[in-house]
């Protein structure tokens, strides 16, 4: 098959992208801004069996550019993703998230892409206390991350309805894994347990998120991209429902420190307190997650351990410290040698 993965130079992206090279033997082509969070080097054990086209999906040139003589599939995942960079500064959210998913529409719908996946996130439905959400509960997104991947999903819907553009949602739960940047909480509470240094857990850390392991997804994605009906939305959720708290436990626990690295800070505005998402549909297509979170925990801190040349150059990076120290009004003190 030939693919156009937009935004594939990211964490789930380039991992998807590394599934349908080595298992597939898809051909693919990346449209990607190569924002903070993308990187070429996610991309580089690939050689050839990847283009990567540097350029944002708002740009209808460099969309087209992408598309070139046609491929099979377009699958989106160009976003911007951080809760908490979309609380101080929301207009890039609005942008990529609602525009660029309107340009490559457009760009599918002109130039007959024969389909057109969306990836999407449980965070459109909002919070749920008790229960899980089906692919017919209501979309009620509580921050501008999730508003405007809500607007980016309503267009695709009204692509398929409009102009018969074949189209398929596929919405993850929280996912973690190896290239993850490490301002999500996984990555970030491995990161600095490795460097001694503080855990910082938003509020009373008893949100819940429903833990995926990112080959799930990409594995959950090529299940709907293949045998997803035209216009559907399909769930993906992990096996496991955790605590903030239970995460962090369990990371000390992996790396050997003691519980006192934990700090608790001011709670993120309008927290969401808990995700939890139902996969009848995606499961009726054949698609089961393979990875528990122990194993998946196990596997990605072994990663983040053995590859300090991936975030080495992201955490000495000006991006990612005025980030840290802006948001956890704190100096970022991670000179010590990871262990
Ligand atoms: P990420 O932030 O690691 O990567 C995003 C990628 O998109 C980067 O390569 C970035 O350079 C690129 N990008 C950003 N703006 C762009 C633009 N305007 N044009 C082209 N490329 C652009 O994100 P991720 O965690 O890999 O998430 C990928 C997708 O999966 C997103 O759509 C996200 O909403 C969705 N999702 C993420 C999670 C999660 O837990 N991380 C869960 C469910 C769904
Ligand atoms: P995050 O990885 O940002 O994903 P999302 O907000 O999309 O679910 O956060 C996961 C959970 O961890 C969320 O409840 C917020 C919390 N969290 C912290 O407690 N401390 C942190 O430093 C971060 C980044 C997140």
């Amino acid at each position: 098959m030939k693919l156009l993965v937009c935004g594939g130079a990211g964490f789930i992206g380039s991992n998807f992208v590394r599934q349908r090279v080595t298992e597939n033997g898809d051909e693919v082509v990346v449209l990607d801004k190569l924002t903070y969070a993308g990187r070429r080097e996610n991309l580089e054990d690939l050689g050839d069996a990847v283009t990567l086209v540097h350029g944002a999906i708002e740009d209808p040139k460099k969309a087209g550019e992408a598309i070139g003589d046609g491929v099979d599939a377009i699958v989106n995942f160009a976003a911007e993703t951080h809760v908490d960079r979309s609380i101080s500064g929301p207009d890039a959210f609005v942008e990529t998230n609602v525009r660029g998913s309107l340009t490559l529409l457009e760009a599918a719908r002109e130039r007959e892409v024969p389909r057109y996946v969306q990836i999407s996130t449980d965070e459109v439905y909002g919070s749920i206390e008790e229960g899980s959400f089906t692919e017919e509960s209501p979309i009620v997104p509580s921050s501008p991350y999730s508003a405007s991947k809500a607007g980016g999903d309503l267009l695709v819907q009204s692509y398929f309805h409009t102009y018969g553009l074949e189209t398929v949602i596929a919405r993850g739960s929280n996912n973690y894994g190896p290239y993850q940047y490490p301002e999500k909480l996984i990555p970030l509470m491995m990161l600095s347990a490795l460097h001694d240094d503080n855990l910082l857990v938003y509020g009373d850390g008893l949100n819940v998120r429903n833990w995926l392991f990112v080959e799930d997804f990409g594995r959950g994605i090529s299940h709907i991209l293949a045998h997803g009906a035209p216009g559907e939305v399909y769930n993906v959720g992990g096996p496991t429902e955790s605590t903030n708290l239970d995460v962090v436990n369990g990371i000390l626990e992996h790396t050997g420190k003691d519980e006192s690295l934990i700090k608790f800070i001011e709670d993120r505005k309008g927290h969401d307190r808990r995700y939890s998402l139902g996969s009848e549909k995606v499961k009726a297509l054949g698609w089961s997650a393979q990875v528990d979170f122990e194993e998946g925990l196990e596997r990605t801190l072994s990663w983040y351990r053995d590859n300090p040349s991936w975030w080495q150059p992201i955490v000495d990076s000006a991006d990612f410290r005025e980030y840290y120290e802006r948001h956890y009004k704190r100096p970022l003190n991670w000179r010590a040698a990871a262990r």
